[in-house]
């Protein structure tokens, strides 16, 4: 059993007002009603965790938002049939805008949403699922209301994932083909075949301008759905041309409007699973129904993980844990993460057993 006792502090990187951050101790945070506190072995890296501490720019909130390790301690209302300590888990929380966050040595979360790690998946490999997979499964089934794996599909459709090699496209081109989808996906020509191996039927490269004519044209005109994983740039056009003239829906990752006739975007957001008003990055209200459809998907996940139907998105880890966070930004800054997921080993730190 892992060592924890009550009052010890941790340590943590923790933001600085300027939108600099630093590793310091601090005190480990308490599970109130509904939460588990769970000892870290490995984070996971999102460009949103960046991004926060860049613009959010408030001091004494903990960095990174994706975790995985082992359940220390239940807090109120958390019936063992649910939950126990010792348990392998994984999940994600809103990092850096609290003094609760996954770059640090504990972290709190609602233990209806922790996914449960399987002995066969590692804590690094399992840091990585909680903002990918809840993104991807909210995008596909809230948002363009795809089946769900449970209810695949008999006659199949199609989608389109845009930016199939990000770490979230990664995941949705899994999901989107669990749920028996035809799956067109986009991503650059040395990553096709990492695409196709996760389920892909036809991979393009997103930076051929012939791209979307040529998925129209696969499609003969009749795309419905999308998720666009990149959300920026000239996507918002590519994605657009390449859904049907008679239009359709868009789950977006940044939010944009289409100027295409017909086409609806729906901005989709993580942190909506959390089912509480958000402030950052976007004033938005909380959303209960993704609560809800969030505890399901932890049971999903879970699931699909024992059964070794989901692939991670390979791990690049960092040699010095949370000491290596500055080089993990700069690197992610510096558009440099390919079909990768920046991972920190909590035990790297130094200074950290
Ligand atoms: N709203 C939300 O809740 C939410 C959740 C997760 C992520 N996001 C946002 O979604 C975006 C993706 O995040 P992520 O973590 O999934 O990404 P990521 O893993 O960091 O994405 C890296 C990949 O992007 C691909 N890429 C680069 N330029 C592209 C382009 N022009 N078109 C298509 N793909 C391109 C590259 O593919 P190749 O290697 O094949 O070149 C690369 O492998 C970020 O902006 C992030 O902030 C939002």
């Amino acid at each position: 059993m892992t060592a924890y006792s009550r009052g010890k502090t941790m340590k943590a990187i923790v933001t600085l007002e300027n939108g600099q951050f630093t590793l310091k101790d601090v005190p480990i945070p308490q599970a109130s009603a509904g939460e588990i506190l769970v000892k870290i072995t490995a984070s996971a890296q999102n460009p949103v965790d960046w991004k926060t501490a860049l613009l959010h720019k408030k001091p004494n909130n903990i960095l990174g938002c994706d975790f995985a390790g082992t359940v220390v301690e239940l807090g109120p209302e958390v019936p063992d049939t649910l939950r126990h300590v010792g348990e392998r888990v994984a999940g994600c929380v809103q990092g850096g805008i609290a003094p609760n966050g996954a770059f640090a040595e504990y972290v709190v979360m609602q233990a209806a949403l922790a996914i449960a790690l399987p002995d066969s998946v590692s804590f690094e490999d399992g840091a990585q699922l909680g903002v990918a997979c809840f993104t991807a499964c909210l995008a596909l089934y809230d948002c363009l209301k795809l089946p769900t794996p449970d209810h695949p599909v008999e006659e199949s459709s199609s989608v389109l994932i845009w930016s199939g090699t990000s770490a979230t496209g990664q995941y949705a081109v899994q999901f989107a083909k669990l749920s028996g989808m035809r799956v067109i996906a986009t991503a650059s020509p040395k990553h096709f075949e990492l695409v196709k191996a996760l389920g892909a039927d036809e991979v393009y490269d997103y930076a051929n301008s012939q791209t979307p004519r040529k998925i129209f044209a696969s499609t003969r005109g009749s795309l419905r759905h999308a998720m666009d994983c990149f959300s920026q740039d000239r996507t918002p056009n590519q994605v657009s041309t390449s859904l049907s003239k008679e239009g359709g829906t868009i789950a977006t990752l940044l939010p944009y409007v289409s100027r295409s006739k017909g086409v609806q975007t729906h901005l989709v957001l993580a942190y909506t699973i959390l089912g509480k008003e958000l402030t950052f990055p976007f004033a938005y209200p909380a959303v209960e129904e993704h609560r809800q459809s969030a505890m399901e998907y932890a049971k999903l996940i879970s699931a699909l993980l024992a059964k070794g139907k989901l692939k991670p998105v390979p791990v690049k880890v960092f040699p010095n844990g949370l000491q290596s966070v500055h080089d993990g930004f700069e690197y992610m800054g510096a558009g440099k993460v390919h079909a990768e997921k920046i991972t920190y080993r909590i035990s790297d730190t130094p200074g950290i057993d």
